[in-house]
């Protein structure tokens, strides 16, 4: 990626302030946003102005974005590490046409597999499929990473509409996850779904294989009580879950991709076929707007472009995921997956290595609880890091509209905060008015300067309905392709999982007490010792 003009005026605009733009141009605000349906999405308090976004478009049509993005949707094996098709959309392409894989059409496949959930939740929820205690209270997903965090995610965020039986997740191989799970549950009364890709990651298969000894011990039913999802359905065969129970999907689907298909099987559970459908429905029309829109008006491409320009270019190592939205609660982690996993990596496709900074670290929390823990350091810290607000215009709760009109004006100003700051006269008036006066003025007026100009966007969306979250979650998967684009990286693998899961393995029979520690790192042999010597 070519960043020396960009960073040629990154230098020339380090004096000026964001808010100083606003003044400068027409109308700022609706030049520096992109909207899609009945979302909006403003970039105007950041340091982008016409020159900058220029230079940053130009980046799209050097890396060829528009030919990379038909060869995703079109099933071209862009995942050149593994030889896969990346092919997520095509789980939502509810009506769009065939979509060929070495010249076979998946859309079939897909729709068939979709129509098979839609049964087989609605069953559930009607209790036509039942344990051998009546009908499903709970269900529980046992599944970790993609095939956790997406549906637990999109539970959270749509518990206005979930009428089904109650949901659990369980992912850690911590005994402690399962165990805080299952006590208060019914055995002869739970669904248990072994949501893996592969059906070989190790937490999930230990989860798996304690539910099943608990639902036998309290009298259920594994047979009739567990169903699994996975694009490995020999080996849920041999795990002993018939095969009317096994919802798979192909190598083409990322797992953090993943939620969009069979992945995402409890949320239908819970929310029900119509309203999953409307989820797939608002991820489809992000898709349509991304496949067509103008670069300055595609939302996926001006936000990545905003992440760029911020880790890239200006070198912000961070980026704060905050949805002024208490469903949400989950969304940062379900980034942190989405971007960390994909667009962290120090290799370029070709092998050489990335002469730029590989994606940032994305956290966060919802607001308003991050007010009171780390916006500090946000506002006032050292470090700059820009932040990804997110708002409702609408709660679900009518009769509480006025704390969502407190929500609101929390979010909004914190953008405003952080771009505006106080100078430290604003903050000598404030001392001055308080009484103080001479050295101690001084003192206090300065640690309550803020200095402002820090960047911040905003993504706005009428309610979170299920559409609305398609749109959202769809948003971020094309920002990240964008992103992973410019960067010439392949964003659909993740090697780097790798080392820690083979060493795990490993280590296994040192601690149990089988194999010594002689070819370990004194550091590692010393950590095993001591369990060793503590457990009981
Ligand atoms: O370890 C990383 C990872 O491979 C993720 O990419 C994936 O989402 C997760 O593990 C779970 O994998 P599986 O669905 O195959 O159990």
């Amino acid at each position: 990626m070519q960043l020396n003009t960009l960073r040629d005026l990154a230098d020339s605009i380090a004096d000026t302030r964001i808010q100083d733009l606003f003044a400068k141009g027409s109308d700022r605000a609706k030049a520096f946003s992109a909207t899609t349906g009945d979302l909006l999405f403003d970039y105007s308090k950041t340091q982008i102005d016409e020159k900058i976004r220029s230079a940053l478009i130009h980046l799209c049509d050097r890396a060829n974005l528009a030919a990379r993005r038909e060869a995703m949707f079109t099933g071209e094996k862009i995942n050149e590490t593994e030889g896969r098709a990346v092919l997520h959309t095509a789980l939502r392409n509810l009506d769009g046409g065939a979509v060929e894989v070495d010249g076979e059409d998946v859309m079939p496949g897909v729709l068939a597999t979709l129509q098979r959930m839609r049964v087989f939740a609605e069953e559930v929820r009607g209790g036509t499929i039942s344990g051998s205690g009546g009908s499903f209270t709970d269900v529980v997903n046992i599944g970790i990473g993609g095939s956790d965090l997406g549906p637990v995610m999109a539970t959270h965020a749509l518990a206005p509409y979930h009428d089904g039986p109650r949901l659990h997740y369980v992912s850690n191989v911590d005994g402690a996850h399962i165990a805080d799970t299952l006590r208060e549950l019914d055995p002869a009364r739970t669904l248990v779904i072994v949501a893996s890709k592969t059906f070989t990651t190790i937490e999930t298969m230990t989860n798996a294989r304690t539910a099943r000894a608990w639902m036998l011990d309290g009298g259920g039913d594994p047979a009739r009580q567990f169903a699994a999802v996975s694009s490995a359905v020999d080996k849920t065969g041999n795990f002993g879950i018939p095969e009317d129970r096994v919802f798979g999907f192909a190598d083409w689907v990322g797992g953090r991709y993943s939620v969009w298909g069979p992945v995402g099987l409890p949320v239908m559970i819970a929310v029900g076929s119509n309203a999953f459908d409307a989820f797939l429905r608002g991820g489809q029309a992000m898709d349509l707007h991304f496949r067509s829109a103008e670069w300055t008006e595609n939302m996926p491409v001006m936000l990545a472009l905003v992440g760029i320009w911020h880790r890239q270019v200006l070198n912000y190592a961070s980026r704060a995921v905050l949805p002024y939205d208490q469903r949400l609660l989950r969304l940062p982690a379900y980034f942190q997956q989405l971007e960390m996993e994909s667009n962290g990596k120090s290799v370029a496709m070709d092998g050489s290595v990335l002469t730029v900074p590989s994606g940032p670290v994305v956290w966060g929390e919802p607001g308003t609880n991050g007010q009171h823990a780390f916006y500090q350091l946000i506002h006032q810290g050292t470090d700059v890091i820009p932040c990804e607000f997110m708002v409702a215009a609408e709660g679900h709760e009518p009769e509480l509209a006025h704390h969502h009109r407190l929500l609101l004006a929390n979010c909004l100003a914190q953008s405003e905060a952080l771009m505006c700051g106080r100078s430290l006269d604003e903050a000598r008036t404030r001392m001055a008015e308080k009484g103080l006066h001479g050295g101690e003025l001084e003192r206090q007026a300065r640690h309550r300067v803020f200095p402002g100009n820090r960047p911040s966007t905003t993504l706005i969306y009428p309610k979170l309905t299920p559409f609305v979250l398609g749109q959202i979650i769809a948003l971020y998967e094309h920002r990240v392709f964008v992103e992973g684009v410019l960067l010439s990286i392949n964003s659909f693998d993740q090697w780097g999982v790798e080392l820690g899961k083979e060493l795990a393995t490993s280590l296994g029979p040192i601690v149990d007490g089988d194999v010594g520690t002689e070819n370990k790192d004194g550091s590692t042999a010393a950590l095993v010792s001591y369990a060793l010597r503590h457990r009981g």
